[in-house]
């Protein structure tokens, strides 16, 4: 299992804290003893020595000051002389001149323990310390003997046991202190590893987020310190790799769009390039193969060969409309053509382009009507342009009239604009082709058009005039035929001066 930072803190500021208490546990158990002991007797030798100090040979003069450090070291104190007479404590002299005989024995009876080598030794001017069991009662006894002045012996004596239960209680005590100290530990421990991995969390889940591209989060910034700093820093990173990205993406973006209109272009350019070339190569094929059999004399009747001469010619017009029709296009998208615009009468315009018609419609037995909502509307364009805007329309209308041969010219005013359109009888135009048809060279019919001689271009020059005149333009299908539409600027209402 991973463990968190926050629980490695914690484990470790609690086994740090366990090894301290432990530690001092166990020096406690070990040395408090002996450490105890050992001060004792320090003290029980400077007490000696103060004691050396202040007798100056008059015992009665410090009685008082004796009993008081009896007192303070919960022992006792006696002085004896050199034959082994007990001149301090005095009140127990009977007694203890009685016990003194055991000196002469090895020790000084009930309390006093000292043997005669000690005894003879200590005269010489040396201080003695030992340790000895009771012999009534198997309680160990610290003991000093010091020389004092006039040949006598200081003997302060002091139990360990009273030692012992002290260093039992504070034992004791230790053991609640440590116990309580460790709960404390505990605590301020939980707090102290929250407040040090909090922000280490926090920083870890910004990073995260960043790792993942999410810049959104940002680092709460609460302190001063170094994880503040690196906080600061991240948000700061994460600022500038959220800038980057989306520069990069932008960059990237734009790339792609660039790389798929250059593709899209070279798409069309070699589309145009095949479209040129396959409505060049009839016409080519034709004038060839008919101007060969002029030349060889294969046709011996004027008829035919004004038949043969009227094919070339024919053919000939096909292929010069065409370049006409590519110089067209290629000037209205070239994107700084400008039209030529002023005002005009779109009836008179509509007429004008019906009337040259005229012949082809009676002819071809087309019935032909326009409807006018006025006999003058004057709208804002380019006349010559607009004008071949209709002539194509019509052209393509009256080659699709179908069975019924029926042409409608329809010329809306309404209250800002013009509509214009061209509706003829026939068939559908299917809807997938609706916006297709607007491309160069785009057919519906093939063989038909090449009946009539179209190449696909007409509908792209009208978009582009359109366009340039920021016109709205579209075709529908109504009523047993198709209906062209586009739409003109009108100049006013009431004003029809143009
Ligand atoms: N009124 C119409 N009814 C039915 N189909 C039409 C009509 N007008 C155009 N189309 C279809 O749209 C195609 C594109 O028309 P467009 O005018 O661009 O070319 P075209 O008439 O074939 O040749 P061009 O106009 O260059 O001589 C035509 O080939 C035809 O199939
Ligand atoms: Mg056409």
């Amino acid at each position: 299992m991973r463990r968190s930072l926050k629980t490695k803190l914690f484990l470790s500021i609690l086994l740090l804290t366990s090894i301290i208490l432990s530690l001092v546990w166990f020096f406690n158990v070990k040395f408090l003893d002996s450490y105890y002991i050992e001060r004792k007797k320090d003290s029980l030798i400077s007490y000696s020595n103060y004691i050396k100090n202040i007798y100056k040979g008059d015992i009665e003069k410090i009685y008082d000051e004796l009993e008081r450090i009896e007192n303070l070291i919960g022992g006792n104190i006696t002085i004896v002389t050199s034959n082994g007479e007990i001149e301090y404590p005095v009140s127990y002299r009977p007694q203890y001149g009685r016990m003194g005989r055991g000196l002469v024995k090895g020790g000084l009876g009930k309390y006093i323990s000292i043997s005669r080598e000690d005894l003879k030794e200590v005269l010489t001017g040396k201080t003695i310390l030992n340790t000895f069991k009771h012999p009534k009662f198997d309680i160990e006894i610290l003991s000093v003997a010091a020389p004092l002045n006039n040949n006598k012996v200081l003997i302060i004596q002091s139990s360990v046991a009273s030692i012992k239960e002290g260093i039992d209680i504070i034992k004791d005590y230790y053991i609640y202190i440590a116990i309580i100290s460790l709960i404390i530990g505990i605590i301020l421990t939980f707090i102290l590893t929250k407040i040090i991995t909090e922000p280490i969390v926090r920083l870890n889940k910004v990073a995260q987020k960043m790792a993942n591209l999410d810049f959104s989060h940002k680092y709460k910034v609460v302190s001063r310190d170094e994880i503040g700093q690196l906080g600061e820093s991240l948000n700061y990173l994460s600022e500038k790799l959220s800038f980057t990205i989306n520069e990069l993406n932008k960059a990237n973006e734009k790339l792609k769009e660039d790389i798929e209109k250059e593709r899209r272009l070279d798409r069309m350019r070699k589309e145009f390039i095949s479209n040129v070339s396959h409505e060049l190569k009839t016409p080519i094929a034709l004038i060839k193969g008919y101007a060969e059999g002029l030349k060889d004399n294969v046709i011996e009747d004027i008829e035919s060969k004004n038949f043969y001469c009227e094919v070339i010619m024919d053919e000939a017009e096909k292929m010069s409309k065409l370049v006409k029709d590519l110089l067209d296009l290629s000037q209205l998208e070239s994107g700084h053509y400008s039209l030529n615009k002023e005002k005009f009468d779109i009836c008179e315009l509509a007429d004008k382009v019906l009337n040259k018609y005229r012949p082809i419609f009676d002819e071809k037995n087309i019935k032909v009507s326009i409807k006018k909502d006025n006999d003058k509307i004057c709208v804002y364009g380019d006349k010559t342009r607009l004008e071949q805007v209709l002539v194509n329309f019509i052209n393509n209308a009256l080659n699709h009239t179908g069975a019924e041969r029926v042409l409608e010219v329809t010329i809306k005013q309404l209250a800002n604009k013009v509509i214009v359109s061209i509706y003829n009888s026939g068939s559908f135009i299917p809807e997938d082709e609706i916006d297709r048809m607007w491309e160069s060279f785009y057919k519906i019919d093939k063989s038909r058009a090449r009946k009539y001689g179209g190449t696909g271009l007409g509908l792209s020059i009208v978009r582009n005039i359109l366009k340039l005149h920021n016109s709205d333009y579209g075709v529908r299908n109504i009523k047993n035929g198709v209906e062209f539409w586009f739409e003109l600027k009108l100049i006013s209402i009431d004003n029809n001066d143009c």
